[in-house]
């Protein structure tokens, strides 16, 4: 049997350090590129079984031919967000599995630490003290303990991220579109609807995916409803804010604070060294002048741990589907959920 070969799009060192490492219990043929995945570059995979993809490779409708034509079976991509797949364009053509679970605690974590940063202007205080200013005027932060977060998404990360603000001693507003009702007994969290989660809560947190509904689910109207000088932290995918609504909340400083971890137009800059280059996006420029936001460039999921994770599982998702047909972590087309757990589905088909 000839060795399966898989084309591996925007590879980073790292990326290509923890593949290798666990491609040795599988032996695929990887051939790394630098580049995105896009229409440019879907000619490159030619004689490839498998594409293998990060979240900002597109695979838009344009690409899809392509890629068949090319004899690719299977997009697998590295991520649990699945918001740059064109679900429809791929449907019945090329299936599609993500890694859905790498490290929640990787994601919540990195939310937390945005958050502490935030309030306690640790961002601001490295700086201050190695200029040798010791002063903390202007750093005064809040107690965690006794507020409200509000969580938006209870999937992996938003129910890691409630426990451990739990541990904060925090009271929780949670909102999902399917609401688990036996965590929110087991966690003393209270389900509630967006009005309210926006009104009640001192820190906000996204953690839900990125879908035609929740698309700008931060914009002018819900910034209105929310506590003045209410923390606001996205570590979910950047199109979930309206970037313009969140500078003019900033500038009236109904935002208090925002850790931004994705941004909506990420795709040319996040993961790049861009340091010698003029930042030519003005909306991520104005972003970056105030002193009250955190950004970070999609860092969220990257641990050890994760990393580990995402190689085993991507390698095992393609050796189930090429060796026995098996799609464990497929995305259902139709409703954008993950198979088994597209509570829809009936025999076979998602309604
Ligand atoms: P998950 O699939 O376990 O949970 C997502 C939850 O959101 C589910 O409970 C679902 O019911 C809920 N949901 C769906 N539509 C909703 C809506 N309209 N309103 C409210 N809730 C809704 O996903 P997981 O692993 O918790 O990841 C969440 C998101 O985090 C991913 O979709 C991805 O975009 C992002 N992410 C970011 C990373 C980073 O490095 N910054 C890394 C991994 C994921």
């Amino acid at each position: 049997m000839e060795n399966t070969r898989i084309a591996f799009f925007d590879a980073k060192p790292y990326d290509m350090e923890s593949f290798d490492e666990v491609n040795k219990n599988y032996g695929f043929e990887i051939k790394y590129f630098k580049n995105h995945l896009s229409a440019d570059t879907a000619p490159l995979t030619k004689g490839f079984d498998t594409v293998c993809i990060f979240v900002n490779d597109q695979i838009t409708g344009g690409i899809v031919p392509v890629l068949a034509d090319n004899g690719i079976r299977l997009i697998a991509l590295r991520s649990a967000g699945y918001n740059n797949i064109d679900l429809k364009a791929v449907f019945n053509r090329i299936h599609v599995v993500r890694v859905p679970a790498y490290s929640p605690h990787a994601v919540a974590e990195h939310a937390v630490a945005l958050m502490l940063s935030l309030n306690r202007k640790m961002h601001r205080a490295y700086y201050r003290t190695r200029d040798h200013n010791f002063s903390i005027a202007g750093f005064l932060g809040f107690d965690m303990f006794g507020k409200t977060a509000g969580i938006i998404g209870t999937g992996l990360i938003g129910k890691t991220l409630i426990r451990i603000l739990k541990g904060f001693g925090m009271k929780i507003l949670a909102y999902d579109v399917h609401p688990d009702k036996e965590f929110a007994r087991e966690t003393e969290c209270n389900y509630t609807n967006l009005d309210a989660l926006y009104s009640g809560s001192d820190i906000i947190s996204l953690h839900c995916p990125l879908t035609a509904e929740t698309r700008h689910l931060i914009n002018e109207k819900s910034i209105a409803q929310m506590k003045p000088g209410v923390m606001l932290i996205n570590t979910g995918r950047g199109p979930l804010i309206d970037t313009k609504a969140l500078i003019k909340g900033l500038k009236t400083k109904k935002i208090g604070y925002a850790g931004l971890d994705v941004y909506e137009e990420e795709s040319e800059y996040f993961f790049e060294d861009l340091s010698g280059e003029i930042l030519s996006d003005d909306v991520l420029a104005r972003l970056l002048t105030f002193n009250n936001v955190l950004i970070t460039s999609h860092q969220g999921f990257f641990t050890k741990e994760a990393l580990h994770n995402i190689a085993e599982t991507t390698l095992k998702n393609i050796r189930l589907f090429l060796d026995q047909g098996i799609l464990e972590n497929e995305i259902c087309y139709q409703c954008g959920q993950e198979k088994t757990h597209c509570n829809r589905t009936k025999n076979g088909r998602c309604f």
